[in-house]
């Protein structure tokens, strides 16, 4: 196990990010030999999960095995993102866990702790030409197929015909975005070639910024006003774009995915204004990753279920891929009875009748 001075950390980042900047969540005592492992979050603006659901139980998760451990998040800065992955692996950490901004920035610091014997995991993206040890993830391109076939299943329907289609993909950055789209593009490509729906306009939206994601959307239906379905990547590039329809009264009109089982998105699934989103279980991601880094940083070797391709890298990362489910007004409530969203959060004043004809309690 390698030791460093974790007294120091706090303060390091504190000094590298400023106190607006950066967020952390630091555990444990110096030098006393524990196992140490370091995070680091990507944003908390492109999902409410990083900071709601990822933080949170990977800090249970490590503080219930008693290990030190930090977690920061890079606030969508690259260069804090490098400084802080610098100043975890100069402080002694044993397992570094990332969730890249970006492969090049990604590959940079898992190489850097690798050449420093810092064992390395991908959370939740995949660095492409990375050398991370292991990757923990859901099925992204499962992921992709749930939102395809979701918005089939809406605008089935709703009986819309020869629907155009529009895509708000992610940021082309995170590889996760190619596998969603991958996964939705393989559900919508026959109905294109067939007539049953009309390829439309098609983005990535950079860094995943909603209000980016809003602008594109806007550009699309003044640019195609017949815009009959909507794949949107995530509930906020999703809320984005309901906000749009909104503004011109066709919100519930025209479907629209989502991802990550936010409270927004849960309300945008009640209200009728999207059509679905993909419940990705983070308290299960949290905790294989968790367990992962704790075995890691006490030498042991880790146990994983898949193997997946980085065709950047040309090698099979092993990798724990979790199962992501579908969800819409029918099955809303699965996600708050599985305890993953307070009912308190989904169900305030003005949705307490859509949560009650939900079966919400
Ligand atoms: C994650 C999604 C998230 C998105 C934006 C993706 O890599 O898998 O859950 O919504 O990033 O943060």
């Amino acid at each position: 196990m390698r030791r460093g001075i974790l007294c120091l950390l706090a303060v390091g980042a504190l000094a590298a990010c400023g106190l607006t900047a950066c967020t952390s969540d630091v555990a444990g005592k110096a030098g006393h030999g524990r196992p140490r492992i370091g995070v680091i979050l990507p944003d908390s603006k492109s999902s409410a999960r990083w900071e709601t659901a990822d933080r949170k139980y990977l800090a249970a998760a490590f503080k219930a095995a008693g290990v030190d451990y930090e977690i920061q998040n890079a606030q969508n800065d690259k260069s804090a993102f490098t400084t802080l992955a610098e100043q975890m692996i100069t402080q002694g950490v044993d397992v570094l866990m990332i969730v890249n901004l970006d492969s090049g920035t990604g590959k940079a610091v898992l190489d850097k702790a690798k050449n420093a014997g810092v064992a390395t995991i991908d959370y939740d993206r995949l660095t492409l030409g990375g050398s991370a040890r292991y990757y923990v993830s859901f099925d992204n391109t499962a992921v992709g197929t749930l939102q395809g076939q979701g918005l089939v299943d809406c605008l089935t329907a709703a009986k819309i015909t020869k629907p155009v289609i529009a895509e708000l993909n992610g940021a082309q950055t995170d590889n996760n975005s190619t596998l969603f789209k991958d996964g939705y593009d393989a559900v919508l490509a026959p109905r294109f070639a067939s007539g049953e729906y009309v390829k439309g306009p098609d983005q990535w939206i950079e860094e995943w910024d909603n209000t980016r994601a809003g602008t594109t959307f806007e550009q699309m239906m003044t640019a195609q006003p017949n815009i009959g379905g909507v794949i949107a990547a995530n509930d906020g590039v999703a809320n984005a774009a309901i906000n749009v329809l909104k503004k011109q009264g066709l919100n519930g009109r025209i479907p629209v995915t989502g991802q990550d089982a936010t409270a927004q998105g849960l309300q945008n699934i009640l209200n009728g204004d999207q059509c679905m989103t993909v419940y990705k279980d983070v308290r299960r991601e949290a905790a294989a990753a968790a367990k992962l880094a704790i075995g890691l940083a006490k030498g042991e070797t880790g146990v994983t279920d898949h193997k997946v391709h980085d065709p950047v890298g040309k090698r099979d990362v092993d990798s724990i891929l979790l199962d992501p489910k579908a969800i819409t007004r029918q099955n809303v409530k699965d996600v708050i009875d599985d305890g993953y969203i307070a009912a308190d959060a989904v169900c305030t004043a003005a949705f307490a009748a859509k949560c009650a004809a939900a079966g919400i309690k």
